[in-house]
């Protein structure tokens, strides 16, 4: 396949932990794409809030910052990097208080209509792979190619478990499976912008499959639609 042939918008959505960073990261190598991490942006403007003292339940101040603030991605030595106002805040935003703060303005309605124009304009020229939770429902519902990719709370709780313990950090796994689930029901069911897959996504359960098997199941699915032969998508690649 020529990469630089046709340059689409694909979209990544999931829960948290199903492997969606990981994999955005390997597509946009691979197709020498722009990789948006949209959770990473909803951190940025948690960081911001946090560090501005601003009051999580003001969604007009929220949105007044999330509008403002400037956030771009780079690669550089130290692989991909997240840039805040110019600051590299790629370590800052994965703190357990950003986390927290982070699922409460990803709710308000002012915050997310602020991330969404922000993401519109980086990924409307396409060559572009988007990862989150509503980015085929919401931020380009007519994406070239669309996946949900998902896996069982307790894998995603082991996963987690696996690499904190990697960082010497010694939580208990049921916890952290039970932590998983909480998440994915905050995701889900919040009034604005669920976490859902819409009927045209590629459904892809990385349960028992290795980041490579998954990566090459969704290079499939991509250059089927570039070559504009692909499915509707409405099956699961299994
Ligand atoms: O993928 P992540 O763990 O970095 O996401 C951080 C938070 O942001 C998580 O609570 C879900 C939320 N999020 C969202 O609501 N919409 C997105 N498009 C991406 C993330």
């Amino acid at each position: 396949m020529n990469k630089k042939s046709k340059q689409i918008i694909i979209a990544i959505d999931g829960p948290s932990g199903a492997g969606k960073s990981t994999l955005s990261r390997r597509l946009a190598d691979c197709l020498e794409y722009i990789n948006i991490d949209t959770g990473a942006m909803y951190r940025c403007v948690a960081l911001t809030a946090l560090q501005q003292k601003i009051d999580p339940d003001n969604p007009e101040q929220l949105g007044d910052l999330a509008r403002l603030i400037d956030i771009d991605f780079r690669r550089g030595a130290q692989g991909e990097r997240v840039m805040l106002n110019g600051v590299d805040v790629t370590d800052t935003i994965r703190t357990p208080e950003v986390s927290l703060m982070t699922s409460r303005i990803a709710a308000v309605p002012s915050v997310r209509e602020a991330m969404v124009e922000k993401q519109r304009a980086m990924g409307e020229g396409g060559g572009v792979v988007l990862e989150g939770r509503d980015i085929g429902s919401v931020v380009f519902p007519r994406a070239d190619v669309k996946f949900f990719l998902i896996a069982s709370a307790e894998e995603r709780g082991r996963r987690r478990h696996a690499e904190l313990a990697a960082k010497g950090i010694d939580v208990d796994l049921q916890q952290t499976i039970a932590e998983v689930e909480e998440r994915d029901a905050a995701d889900s069911q919040r009034t604005h912008s669920p976490l859902r897959r819409t009927e045209d996504a590629v459904l892809i359960d990385s349960d028992n499959l290795s980041i490579d098997e998954v990566l090459s199941k969704m290079m499939a699915v991509i250059e089927q639609r570039m070559a504009g032969d692909g499915p509707g998508g409405r099956e699961s690649v299994n």
